[in-house]
């Protein structure tokens, strides 16, 4: 299956569009499929396998290189596997059903973790010197934010 996610950056690294396009197909064909309880779990337990492997090899990515930024960038993933784990405790101890609203919580938030911190990892990597441009004026917005409250 090769769904079209037209929201998703492709950043021209292969093995990681690979990886971002998969997790998003199994999230989008979740969103689509009948609801048949016993299969949808199975597929969730598949995807929520497949997202913790590649943060897994994302993070030793940011290790590998050095990447500044790369406590936020975890904590952002071990977010979002709390949640999934948390959601796919209470589905599997029979509480409740999955429905289209769940997937598309889980789709918006790998849309916008790629979006934001993975297209931030690859600035880093092909352009460093817009990265740390970007850093500065990130520290210098917030500067103003503070001195405005
Ligand atoms: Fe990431
Ligand atoms: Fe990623």
């Amino acid at each position: 299956m090769n769904m079209a996610h037209r929201s998703m950056p492709v950043f021209e690294i292969p093995e990681l569009d690979r990886q971002h396009r998969s997790i998003l197909d199994g999230l989008q064909f979740l969103r689509e499929a009948p609801r048949l309880r016993e299969s949808d779990v199975a597929e969730l337990h598949r995807c929520l396998a497949e997202i913790k492997a590649h943060f897994a090899w994302e993070e030793s990515e940011l290790d590998r290189v050095g990447y500044p930024d790369k406590i936020r960038h975890k904590v952002d993933h071990e977010r979002q596997v709390a949640n999934l784990e948390d959601l796919l405790k209470y589905v599997d101890e029979g509480h409740e059903r999955l429905d289209e609203d769940f997937f598309q919580a889980c789709l918006a938030w790998t849309e916008r973790h790629i979006r934001s911190m993975d297209a931030d990892f690859v600035l880093f990597l092909k352009q460093r010197e817009c990265w740390d441009l970007q850093q500065e004026l990130r520290a210098w917005e917030y500067e103003e934010h503070l001195q405005s409250i």
